[in-house]
């Protein structure tokens, strides 16, 4: 290795590395050293330049803690969780989006027709549709759990120190016989990802905001399916052109409209609504 050059060290970088010929493990490190690697010669890096990139993985590090994910905000600002996303959407089924931060797996169970307000001002919205297979079949007893943010674009999880209940604006729903879903809950606000560390640094360095335009997130599931994480957008809302973290698909973009007076809306529900959001899953079988 002592002739080692400019040219030839991603070579030899490669096969310090024992790794089993054709696994998909030393196609991936090969592949992040060749594109490392790569990027360093084409743009001829200076010391000044790597020093910084290293000092702000630094502080990313050092801002990290089990409640703050600076790297996966990194992921989202960059794209790189929505490329994700997009690579591993089946074809035919919902497309898949952020799961961000703010999920819990342990959710309340709830009713067809609970609300999820538990009480926070704004519209109350009846979000209503089905979850079907590919082939339109519906799926009795699918899981939908959702979780969101309130009217003032805050997740509960981020107030608890205000005394706020983290399990509030989540729920866990099982469609019915003929893969129905519906429940009412309040109608969030765009909101900003956290922007007061690195991230929100390199943010300002591009011109960049923070904000999300408003939405609903999801996890649905059925045995048998491969399940999807996913976002529900609203029609005609700010920052859906221009989300921080890339979630937006127009798939995902729903319709919201008021509900007409003396509207039969063909729903139960605990809360009377005030406008009418329609929303189908669909699932691709596993595998
Ligand atoms: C969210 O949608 O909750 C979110 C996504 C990415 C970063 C921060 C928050
Ligand atoms: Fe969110």
């Amino acid at each position: 290795m002592r002739n080692i050059n400019e040219f030839t060290i991603t070579q030899a970088v490669k096969d310090t590395f024992k790794t089993e010929e054709g696994s998909r493990f030393e196609q991936l490190l090969h592949g992040l050293i060749d594109h490392l690697h790569d990027f360093t010669r084409e743009n001829q890096l200076t010391h000044e330049e790597w020093m910084r990139v290293l000092m702000f993985l630094y502080d990313c590090g050092k801002i990290s803690t089990p409640e703050r994910h600076e790297f996966i905000l990194l992921s989202d600002v960059l794209g790189f969780s929505a490329l994700v996303d997009m690579i591993n959407s089946k074809g035919g089924a919902t497309e898949g989006s952020n799961l961000g931060p703010f999920y819990l797996d342990n959710a309340p169970r709830k009713a067809l027709g609970d609300d999820l307000s538990d009480g926070r001002d704004g519209v109350t919205v009846l979000v209503r549709g089905k979850v079907t297979d590919n082939l339109h079949k519906p799926l009795a007893g699918a899981i939908v759990d959702t979780w969101q943010a309130d009217a003032a674009g805050t997740y509960p999880i981020q107030e608890q120190a205000q005394g706020q209940d983290k399990m509030d604006l989540r729920g866990v729903f099982e469609t019915d016989d003929q893969g129905r879903y519906w429940y009412t809950t309040v109608l969030p606000k765009p909101y900003t990802v956290p922007y007061d560390g690195p991230v929100g640094e390199l943010l300002r360095a591009g011109d960049r905001h923070a904000w999300r335009p408003a939405h609903l997130h999801y996890i649905v599931r059925a045995p048998g399916m491969s399940s999807i994480t996913t976002e529900i957008f609203f029609d005609n809302m700010e920052y859906l052109d221009n989300d921080a973290v890339f979630g937006v698909r127009k798939a995902l973009i729903a319709k919201i409209r008021p509900v007409k007076k003396g509207e039969d809306l063909g729903a139960t529900t605990t809360m009377t609504p005030e406008a009418v959001v329609d929303f189908d899953f669909v699932l691709a079988p596993a595998g």
